[in-house]
């Protein structure tokens, strides 16, 4: 089980010899499913060269508070939200006294005090160095502000002496930065996501389709994704941007989207039906556009294969959570869904009122399943999708 997927990890490398392990540590990080985004400090350029963090991170190598480039979009707080977690490693001593009195003097310290993220440190140096009153002192105003000591190892060092101080090895790192987040609710299962509308062709250039803007399945993909699942997207219609963490195919019409779903869902541990798939198309999809004093009067229209019902007749099928977007009769139209379609659970959306549902940014709904219906109160689209990921982890998983 990779727990690190879809976790960003920052790591700062600052100036201790074994700065030359850190291109190894991005690696082991990576190995667990991390995306990895290295600062490193000037101490830390005496001993590691930026290209082999920049080749092996695959991200740009920050090293430098006043780069005027990044600072034109506030690049210190950008990477301090970014981050899920910041790992020092290796932590020299002076970079974790600069830590202890909460300077801000260089980039590193200025994103430590920056981020809300967890923040870890593997101290490295010569063993007496870090059997200093100092270092010890140090260490324990850290851990009691919350940071995580990563302890060095015992062994002979690159001065010669034998000690304790020696980097912790990289792949014993990487294991501990992952601990950080074993409890993640959905960590190591696979969840497929239907996410906006659909386009039904008319002809060339006309279709039937619907309000839909993603906003809602997009926040959904991003609960899954902070809750270490490995998702994937399967995207119509959308005016959103794209949660760039998961795996995305894109489809047009519901025949499509039905495709897509039928060959995505083996192995998946949970289905939510977030799309807002057309009911119906046109029966005939004419190869020219049709011209306005043509004969043409009606558009006839077929039926549509309906998708999540589908995903709930598989003889393994995942747990299924589709939507119901109601304008009358909410509730019993919403249970009666559940019941004709035998999924786990149905969200149910008042789509009457425009300030939530379709299009908004604002949502209120009721999570409704075989044993209980709760109300989950207007709050913006990304709360609900939490509060939704949270109940269904409680109930499914
Ligand atoms: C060859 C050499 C090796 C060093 N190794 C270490 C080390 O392993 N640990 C440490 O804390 N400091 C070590 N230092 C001292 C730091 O590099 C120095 O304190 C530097 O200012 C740290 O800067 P930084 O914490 O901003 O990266 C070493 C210095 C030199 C010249």
């Amino acid at each position: 089980m990779n727990n690190l997927t879809n976790k960003r990890i920052l790591l700062g490398v600052s100036g201790s010899i074994a700065a030359y392990k850190s291109p190894d540590i991005v690696r082991r990080l990576q190995d667990l499913g991390a995306e990895v985004r290295v600062i490193i400090t000037t101490g830390g350029r005496e001993f590691v060269s930026e290209l082999s963090l920049q080749t092996i991170s695959k991200n740009k190598v920050h090293d430098n508070l006043w780069d005027k480039e990044a600072e034109l979009a506030m690049g210190h707080i950008e990477l301090a939200k970014w981050a899920d977690a910041v790992i020092i490693a290796p932590a020299s001593a002076n970079t974790i006294a600069r830590l202890c009195h909460g300077k801000a003097d260089d980039l590193l310290s200025t994103v430590i005090l920056a981020t809300n993220a967890s923040v870890l440190i593997a101290p490295s140096m010569n063993q007496q160095m870090f059997a200093s009153k100092a270092i010890k002192e140090n260490l324990k105003i850290l851990n009691n502000r919350g940071v995580v000591t990563i302890n060095p190892g015992f062994g002979e060092q690159a001065c010669g002496d034998v000690g304790e101080g020696r980097l912790a090895e990289p792949e014993e790192i990487a294991k501990q930065v992952a601990n950080m987040f074993s409890d993640s609710a959905l960590s190591g299962r696979k969840v497929l996501i239907t996410i906006g509308g659909t386009i039904e062709a008319i002809d060339p250039v006309r279709y039937i389709s619907n309000h839909s803007s993603g906003k809602m399945g997009m926040a959904l993909a991003h609960a899954c994704i902070q809750a270490g699942a490995e998702t994937t997207l399967i995207i119509g219609s959308i005016s959103v941007e794209i949660e760039k963490r998961a795996e995305v195919i894109y489809i047009t019409s519901a025949n499509e989207m039905f495709n897509a779903v039928m060959k995505k869902i083996e192995n998946q541990d949970l289905f939510i039906s977030c799309a807002a798939v057309a009911d119906f198309r046109p029966t005939k999809i004419s190869h020219n556009k049709i011209k306005k004093d043509g004969k043409l009067a009606v558009i006839e229209l077929t039926k549509n294969k309906d998708i999540l019902e589908s995903v709930c007749k598989l003889k393994n099928k995942p747990v299924c959570i589709g939507f119901a977007a109601e304008t009358e009769n909410f509730l019993a139209n919403a249970r009666a869904k559940l019941k004709n379609k035998k999924c786990d659970a149905i969200i149910l959306n008042d789509i009457s009122n425009s300030d939530i549902g379709l299009n908004s940014d604002e949502n209120e709904v009721h999570f409704i399943s075989q044993e209980k219906t709760e109300k989950i109160d207007k709050s913006s689209k990304q709360i609900i999708a939490e509060k939704i990921i949270k109940k269904v982890t409680k109930y499914f998983f």
